[in-house]
């Protein structure tokens, strides 16, 4: 039986679904630039940096942009982001997550967020759940994207928890490599055929358990 001593929680896909307004805000950015933007092409930037991000919609719209164009693109299209994400409510949680956090402390399992997101803490705030979490790992405390493991490693660190201790949860195939990488263990949120290197794949957090988590 596994001893686990810590859950790290991606925030987008896992926590809520900000995919949606991602995709309005970067379909608004491209449709400016002249070209469209499908729901499709936005599953590429799940789990990517908000850099990554622009890149990868430039090159769909054979669009090139200077660096200092790139970051005027990248501010426009976070100030209509934060516009969204600043009306959310914590009705929007993804069903059975706020409870499966809490189940987590209850059982005396800390509670990390590992995030590439810039927002987190806003999106945290309007979902109120800072709170649940002992330590808060986003987009602006680390330097490398998934698939590197800084994330979840400083998450770990942080805890105070080795990381074969840790289990993440994750909806991104490079979050779920970012975990594998650090040596954490991993719970994929989606589908199996997609997220084939996590140790158990389930649709939500509705799905979990803590008894689960000693089955990994
Ligand atoms: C990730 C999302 O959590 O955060 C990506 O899955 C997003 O789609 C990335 O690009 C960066 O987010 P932000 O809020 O810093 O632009
Ligand atoms: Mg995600």
């Amino acid at each position: 039986m596994n001893q686990i001593k810590a859950c790290i929680f991606d925030l987008d896909g896992v926590i809520v679904d900000t995919a949606v307004y991602h995709y309005k805000a970067w379909k608004r950015l491209a449709n400016e630039l002249g070209f469209d933007f499908t729901e499709e092409q936005n599953e590429l930037l799940k789990g990517v940096s908000r850099v990554r991000s622009l890149e990868i919609i430039l090159n769909i719209g054979g669009v090139t942009k200077t660096d200092a164009e790139k970051e005027e693109l990248a501010t426009r299209k976070n100030t209509w982001y934060v516009d969204m994400i600043g009306r959310m409510k914590p009705d929007e949680i993804l069903p059975g997550a706020k409870e499966f956090v809490q189940a987590c402390r209850d059982a005396g399992i800390k509670t990390a967020l590992g995030s590439a997101s810039k927002n987190s803490m806003t999106i945290l705030e309007k979902i109120n759940m800072v709170n649940l979490f002992d330590a808060i790992i986003d987009g602006n405390k680390v330097s490398k994207a998934k698939p590197d493991p800084e994330v979840f490693l400083k998450g770990a660190e942080e805890l105070g928890v080795t990381p074969a201790d840790c289990v993440v949860f994750e909806d991104a195939i490079a979050g779920v490599e970012a975990a594998i990488n650090g040596g954490m263990k991993v719970v994929g949120i989606g589908s199996p055929t997609v997220l084939t290197g996590a140790n158990l794949v389930v649709s939500g957090l509705s799905e979990m358990s803590v008894v689960k988590l000693e089955e990994l």
